[in-house]
């Protein structure tokens, strides 16, 4: 099994944003992750890629310290123990939200900013704008005072994201936050990705859509447990590692003449 190295890097000498080693965790007994090992060095567009199962939503939530584990330690830009969340942002999975829940998007993108505010601290007009700002960038703010509950599936996933956004944290694990949008949105996700990543902040994105990552991600990370192999997506999208990833859930995806096999 090829393994690149042992760090997903953009360029050399810059900082790790992202540390995982020897990482096993899971449920009731049962294993999800089996040492996971990993980096990313800051600055990186990463995608976590793994058929359903695979451990993707469990290693996002072992990072955030949302999920102990049961052996090997995370760390975020360097440190170990439960991370500075105001360093840390996340969308959790759509169908993990309780989409029910009497509040406007506005206010779904503002609890981004509760991490940066004092117990006792209510949201300013500075937080406020950056929670504008945020639903700008995902192109929903002539949404902003509508019940979350009304958004469609896709507005909802971007609304997440620009929750995540709202915190302004420097690494942000977004989980499948491409699903179920369609190919204009799912464009400009990516473009806001790139700017970000521009901006110098580090992103792990778990997703499905493997020709999203081989066109425009810097690297991917090949998961079923276990790492099966981490590097540039035009190294390890080859056929023995995507078999070995997703195994009898297989589909072939074609991208600028290349034929990529994936999850269906
Ligand atoms: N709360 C839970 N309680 C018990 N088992 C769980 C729980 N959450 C996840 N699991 C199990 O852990 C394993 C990994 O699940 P996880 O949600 O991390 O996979 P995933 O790669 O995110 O999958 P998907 O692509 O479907 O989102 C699966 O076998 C799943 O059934
Ligand atoms: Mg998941």
């Amino acid at each position: 099994m090829v393994k690149e190295s042992t760090t997903l890097r953009r360029g050399a000498g810059e900082a790790l944003a992202l540390e995982a080693r020897g990482l096993w965790a899971g449920y009731d007994g049962q294993p999800a992750l089996e040492d996971v090992t990993f980096s990313i060095e800051t600055g990186c567009l990463a995608g976590l890629v793994g058929p359903n199962g695979s451990g993707k939503s469990t290693l996002l939530r072992v990072i955030l310290g949302l999920h102990r584990p049961w052996r090997g330690d995370t760390r975020v830009f360097g440190s170990s123990g439960r991370p500075d969340r105001r360093r840390l942002g996340y969308t959790p999975q759509s169908e993990q939200v309780d989409w029910s829940f009497p509040v406007t998007v506005l206010d779904v993108v503002l609890m981004g900013r509760y991490s940066r505010l004092g117990p006792l601290r209510r949201p300013t007009k500075v937080d406020r704008e950056i929670a504008r700002h945020a639903l700008e960038s995902v192109r929903l703010a002539d949404l902003a005072d509508r019940r979350i509950g009304e958004l469609s599936g896709g507005q909802q996933r971007r609304a997440l994201v620009a929750r995540a956004l709202a915190q302004e944290a420097d690494l942000l694990l977004l989980d499948e936050p491409l699903s179920g949008l369609d190919a204009t949105a799912q464009h400009d996700l990516i473009a806001l990705f790139e700017g970000l990543r521009q901006e110098g902040k580090t992103l792990l994105v778990a997703t499905h859509d493997l020709s999203c990552v081989a066109a425009d991600f810097d690297h991917a990370i090949l998961l079923n447990r276990n790492v099966v192999a981490f590097g540039r997506p035009s190294d390890v999208f080859t056929e023995e590692l995507l078999n070995a990833t997703f195994q009898r859930h297989l589909l072939l995806v074609r991208l600028q003449d290349r034929t990529y096999v994936g999850h269906g």
